[in-house]
C-alpha cells in the first residue's frame, strides 16, 4: 500500500474502517487532513443516494454551503438544479460532492470571498472523494470545472478545450468534463450568461445520453 510520507497529513489519516456513507460523513466532520478546517464552519460532505449513476464533483463548498453543511445549495446549486432538470437527469440518480470538503475564503470587505484550493489541499482531501466513489459506484463522474477535473483526472485540464468530452481519469471511471456553474454566474452580460447556461445544460444532456446507452447495453 502507498502511504503518505511521515509528517504529510492527509484525509487518509481520518478515514474510518466502516465504509458506509454515513460513517464516512461522520468521520469527515473531524477531518484535519489539511489546514482548511481551521477557518471553515463545518465539513461539507457529499450528498445523494448510496448508489447513484452519476457523481457530480464541484470544487469546494461556497459561503452558503459552509453555513448549511450541504453541497450546492447556494447560487451555483440553483443553476445546477435547473440544468439537471433541463437535461432530464433526476436528482435521485445524482450524488453531488466536492474535490475539497471545507470552504477556503478570505474577507473582502464584509464578504467571504472564495479562494481556490492549492494542489496540496486537493491532494490532501482526495481520499474522501476516492471513498465516496468506491461506495457510491457511479457509472459516470462529472467534473464541474478545472479544480474538480484536476483532482479526478490527476493533472491539470484545459477546461475550455476539453469541456463536453469524456476523458480518462486516474480514478478509473468514465469521466466527463464541463464548466463549473459559477462560471455562468460570472458572465456579466445577460445574453452571454444565457448562452453559457444553454451550453452547460446541453453538455449535461450528453451525460444523460451516455447513461441511457449504458443502461440499454
Ligand atoms: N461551488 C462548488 O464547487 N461546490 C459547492 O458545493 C458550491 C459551490
Ligand atoms: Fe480534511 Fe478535506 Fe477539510 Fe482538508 S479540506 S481538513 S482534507 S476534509
Amino acid at each position: 500500500m502507498v502511504t503518505e510520507k511521515a509528517g504529510n497529513v492527509s484525509a487518509s489519516d481520518f478515514l474510518p474502517r466502516n465504509r458506509s456513507l454515513e460513517s464516512l460523513r461522520q468521520a469527515a466532520k473531524s477531518c484535519k487532513g489539511c489546514d482548511l478546517y481551521l477557518n471553515a464552519t463545518q465539513t461539507v460532505f457529499g450528498d445523494g443516494p448510496g448508489h447513484a449513476s452519476v457523481m457530480l464533483v464541484g470544487e469546494q463548498p461556497g459561503d452558503i454551503e459552509d453555513q448549511k453543511g450541504e453541497p450546492f445549495v447556494g447560487p451555483a446549486g440553483r443553476i445546477l438544479d435547473r440544468a439537471l432538470e433541463d437535461a432530464r437527469i433526476s436528482r435521485d440518480e445524482v450524488y453531488v460532492t466536492n474535490a475539497v470538503k471545507h470552504f477556503k475564503w478570505i474577507w473582502r470587505g464584509k464578504r467571504r470571498l472564495h479562494q481556490k484550493p492549492s494542489v496540496r489541499q486537493l491532494v490532501a482531501c482526495r481520499p474522501w472523494l476516492e471513498v465516496e466513489i468506491e461506495v457510491v459506484q457511479p457509472d459516470i463522474l462529472v467534473c464541474l470545472g478545472a479544480t474538480a477535473a484536476q483532482s479526478v483526472i490527476g493533472k491539470s485540464v484545459a477546461i475550455m478545450k476539453e469541456r463536453g468530452k469524456f476523458i480518462d481519469s486516474v480514478l478509473g471511471k468514465l469521466t466527463f468534463v464541463t464548466i463549473h456553474p459559477s462560471a455562468i454566474l460570472r458572465q456579466r452580460d445577460n445574453d452571454d450568461r444565457e448562452q453559457e447556461y444553454h451550453r452547460f445544460a446541453s453538455e449535461l444532456k450528453l451525460v444523460k445520453g451516455k447513461l441511457q446507452s449504458l443502461s440499454a447495453a
